[in-house]
């Protein structure tokens, strides 16, 4: 190693990587079973990504018309393009209304009727009698804040359970030891002090990659980073080439514009004034499920009904409902369509685009947050001590195509579940094996590497190369020629992270070296949602592979799995679980998903 690195240890039960929704309600529930707890986070805690969430968390609460989880279910699985794991679809579904109870209870300031129930609002695929009946009003909103509102309280209880914070802190790498995780090493960005936390379990919740796209509707923060630790410790990840496209990012900045728009009787149309969406999804219509409005709209430009100079955009209308509505259910994003489209929602549509928003794939776990992985034949075996939970994490709940306001209610149901399980496996006060010696070697090792880079690539030119790539090659739609070419260059851009150079030498708020390290972290995600989508021959959910348009679940209904190391991708699949948890509910088979 380059430079000796002086270390301060901790010592900890749990360690939670992230303070997002699903970060801070794993750290809350660990903390209150007895378990010492740290949470390690780069951001502040109320700046973590979960506060740009807008239109809600679903839940058949059935305030506003009838509802049960299994048709919340049936949804879900609909909406999954069968790809979804059927015990934990289940899990999810059974256990939301509890949790959004308990959010409640937590002091989430939810919006409320008139009898002063939460309020519910519709959102795309969510319907009454398994698909059958009427849209169903489904998704508990805090007017368009309802990710702040959460994260909020969730970071209160946390407080309240005696969580550990360190805030501003870059975790770097997991401690790994035969095959188990032993910890994590992180850098305080502050003051550039080497932290090693030793503990029995680390939980990553640090949410998605989407910063590996040019245009996104996530934070600039949303870099992956726990699926980079899992990737260099050996864990493969899962899913990846199913990446969601918002149907509603801000024209030219990306900026979302709540589903919940549409909820409230929003709509799309092209240049001609039409509302497309009868054609595509006629009895859905606008809110069709995520991947088939985006596609629509994508078809709509591609076939010059683009709206705008350059033919290149879709309006969203909601100049039509009341202003005093607008004024209380969606405030935020009237404020946004002003700031970033100089638009007034009362008088004039926004100008919308599909945008990159959400990563069902990630790393592998069951429904209790263990994470998995394909070992000796079994595709179920445990990585001892690692959970993973959010976005960050491949449940799979959401399996080809997430329905919008099931990524909040996934936070805290398997935040959750993954207390439980910490709580339920380590003791309070259980001694901790050492560590080996040189046990943060490999994470110095890479600090190092990048903190004396001198290569000729600036990190901006790079990520910017693997942006562009992954916009231009694994969009909406996709070709193999495309996906190909697309392959052959994310490689090449992953070739060039060994020339890169950073100016910036110091340990003390190195902005070049974090997102150095960010960029590392991002770039084996890329590589694998370009591999992954290029090995699927089939079109399912988010994944629309123009030559292979049909769904194939002879071949293809298996989970992908990928391992990146030095370069080399290895591709394998698990099989999708085809059962549930309980009785009440039976497999739900797969047939033609129609809107
Ligand atoms: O449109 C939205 O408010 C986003 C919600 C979600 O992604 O779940």
């Amino acid at each position: 190693m380059a430079e000796a690195y002086k270390i301060i240890d901790h010592t900890y039960d749990a360690v939670v990587v992230g303070a997002g929704g699903s970060g801070l309600r794993a750290a809350m529930g660990i903390a209150e079973t007895g378990l010492k707890v740290a949470c390690i986070t780069k951001v502040f805690p109320t700046r973590s990504h979960t506060v740009a969430a807008q239109g809600g968390i679903a839940a058949s609460l059935g305030n506003m018309g009838p509802d049960h989880w299994q048709w919340h279910m049936y949804d879900t699985v609909k909406g999954s393009d069968w790809l979804g794991d059927q015990d934990a679809i289940e899990y999810l579904c059974r256990e939301a209304p509890k949790a959004v109870y308990e959010l409640e209870h937590f002091g989430v300031p939810f919006s409320r009727t008139e009898e002063g129930k939460i309020y519910q609002r519709a959102f795309g695929g969510m319907t009454q009698n398994m698909g059958d009946g009427p849209p169903a009003q489904r998704t508990c909103a805090a007017a368009d804040r309802t990710g702040h509102a959460m994260l909020h309280a969730l970071y209160q209880q946390s407080l309240k359970h005696d969580t550990d914070f360190y805030i501003e802190y870059f975790a770097i790498d997991l401690i790994m030891v035969d095959g188990a995780c032993k910890g994590v090493i992180a850098l305080n960005m502050e003051d550039g002090s080497i932290h090693r936390f030793r503990s029995h379990s680390v939980v990553l919740a640090t949410g998605g990659y989407g910063r590996c796209y040019f245009s996104a509707t996530s934070a600039h923060t949303s870099t992956g980073d726990g699926g980079g630790m899992a990737i260099r410790a050996g864990v493969p990840m899962q899913d990846m080439e199913f990446v969601q496209f918002h149907p509603t990012g801000i024209y030219g900045a990306g900026v979302l514009i709540t589903e919940g728009a549409r909820g409230e009787g929003g709509y799309l149309t092209n240049a001609q004034g039409e509302r497309f969406m009868e054609r595509y999804a006629p009895s859905a219509k606008d809110l069709a499920s995520r991947d088939v409005v985006s596609r629509s709209m994508a078809m709509e430009i591609r076939e010059g009904r683009g709206v705008g100079a350059e033919g290149d955009h879709i309006n969203l209308h909601l100049n039509h409902i009341d202003p005093a509505v607008l004024h209380e259910r969606l405030p935020g994003i009237s404020e946004t369509a002003k700031i970033f489209a100089g638009v007034d929602v009362t008088k004039e549509p926004i100008p919308v685009t599909p945008t990159v928003h959400y990563n069902m794939g990630g790393i592998p776990t069951n429904y209790h947050g263990e994470v998995v992985t394909l070992k000796d034949g079994d595709p179920d075996s445990v990585v001892q001590g690692l959970f993973a939970v959010g976005e960050a994490a491949c449940v799979s709940v959401h399996g080809a195509n997430r329905l919008g306001s099931n990524s909040l209610i996934d936070l805290v149901v398997f935040g959750r579940a993954t207390a439980h399980r910490v709580g339920a496996t380590i003791k309070p006060f259980t001694s901790h094996a050492p560590l080996p010696k040189g046990s943060a070697d490999f994470a110095l090792g890479r600090l190092d590497g990048y903190r004396h880079s001198k290569g000729g690539s600036p990190t901006a030119a790079v990520r910017g190369a693997m942006q562009k790539t992954m916009q231009a090659n694994a969009g909406v739609f996709r070709t193999s020629e495309v996906l190909e070419e697309g392959q052959r260059k994310i490689d090449a851009v992953y070739q060039q992270m060994a020339d890169i150079g950073i100016a910036d030498r110091s340990m003390v708020f190195n902005t070049d070296l974090i997102e150095t390290m960010e960029l590392d972290n991002m770039i084996g995600q890329a590589v694998l949602t370009m591999h992954m989508a290029a090995s699927r021959h089939e079109s399912r959910g988010a994944h629309m592979h123009e030559d292979f348009p049909k769904r194939d679940d002879e071949t293809w209904m298996k989970h992908s799995l990928g391992w990146f190391r030095d370069g080399s991708v290895r591709l394998d699949t698990r099989p999708v679980h085809s059962y549930t948890l309980s009785d009440e509910i039976a497999y739900i088979k797969p047939k033609a998903r129609v809107y």
